[in-house]
């Protein structure tokens, strides 16, 4: 509900949304925010458990609402993740609650999402039910949104951190998703869902593919990504994308799609990696913004 504004003229002047908002906005420009204005704007509609901030800069601004909003601005001033502070992220059509010790879903992981997606819902016009597994799922953006968006696929989702799959159960939950198998896992286990060996129509992974040393600048990622989360392993990185190539290989039926996002420098050493497991139709795809960034290969049809 919005307020009214302030009648009485001998009153001192009560500070309105826009001023605040205007002030976080150099705040966090000087502390080296990329999205100044916008993180201004979504904390200060967090505050006020608004979607959106339509016509709210007139609006006179409650004393507690004052200190919350500066305790917050505060904090992404000391580049502290929006997302931690507001609590969720959008992924696709998808809000996702996110925490820390979780990875925060990113932009580009919705273009891995969508190949899984255009898969399953090409296997489900044929009338069957895909089976598609989301390895290293994180807070479970890419196994959700094939489970809502391709409603006639089984998923199963796994990830190694107990956080990221009681995070991805409380998400399918959320979303009303309630079918998805959910597993604690180490997808270098050889023993890795034994059950579905040689049956999986998709097999779909973000997984932890950063070098050693390229240890990200910006604080957000380095300081509150988890270590699991990111590092892959190995001089290149690539320690833990060749396990789940590996684990794809095994899990795949003959002629199933794989799916993983990679490093844009990592784009033919991921085609290499997938030729080497007895993949085919090797392509390398780009995210919105037209870098290098997902491998999709097929499995040998026999
Ligand atoms: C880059 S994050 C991606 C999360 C999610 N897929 C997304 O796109 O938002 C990588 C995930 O891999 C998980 N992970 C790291 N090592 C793993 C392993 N050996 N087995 C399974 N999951 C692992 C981490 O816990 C983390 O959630």
């Amino acid at each position: 509900m919005m307020r009214g504004v302030t009648q009485d003229p001998a009153a001192p002047p009560v500070p309105r949304w826009r001023d605040l908002i205007d002030g976080a906005a150099r705040i966090l420009a000087e502390a080296g925010v990329p999205s100044p204005a916008h993180d201004a704007r979504a904390l200060a509609a967090h505050v006020l458990g608004l979607e959106r901030l339509i016509g709210i800069g007139a609006v006179e601004v409650a004393p507690g609402e004052a200190a919350v909003f500066a305790g917050l601005v505060d904090r992404r001033r000391l580049r502290e993740p929006l997302q931690h502070l507001v609590g969720s992220t959008g992924f696709r059509h998808l809000v996702l609650a996110v925490e820390p010790g979780v990875f925060v879903p990113r932009p580009e992981t919705e273009v891995v999402a969508q190949v899984a997606i255009d898969e399953a819902a090409r296997l489900a016009a044929r009338g069957t039910h895909p089976l598609v597994v989301d390895l290293c799922c994180g807070a479970g953006g890419i196994a959700i949104s094939v489970a809502t968006e391709v409603p006639a696929s089984h998923v199963v989702a796994v990830d190694l951190s107990p956080a990221a799959v009681r995070l991805t159960r409380r998400n399918a939950a959320s979303a009303g998703v309630g079918a998805i198998r959910i597993e604690q896992a180490d997808v270098r286990e050889v023993e890795l869902l034994a059950d579905l060996v040689g049956a999986v129509d998709v097999v779909v992974s973000n997984p932890p593919y950063i070098p050693p040393d390229a240890v990200p600048v910006e604080p957000e990622v380095r300081d509150h990504d988890p270590d699991l989360a990111l590092y892959g392993g190995g001089l290149d990185g690539l320690d833990l994308p060749r396990a789940v190539a590996a684990a794809a290989r095994r899990l795949l039926r003959p002629g199933g799609l794989f799916v993983m996002e990679h490093a844009e420098v990592q784009a033919a050493a991921a085609r290499e990696m997938a030729d080497d497991a007895g993949f085919t139709d090797l392509l390398t795809v780009d995210d919105l913004t037209g870098r290098a960034r997902a491998l999709v290969a097929r499995l040998s049809p026999a």
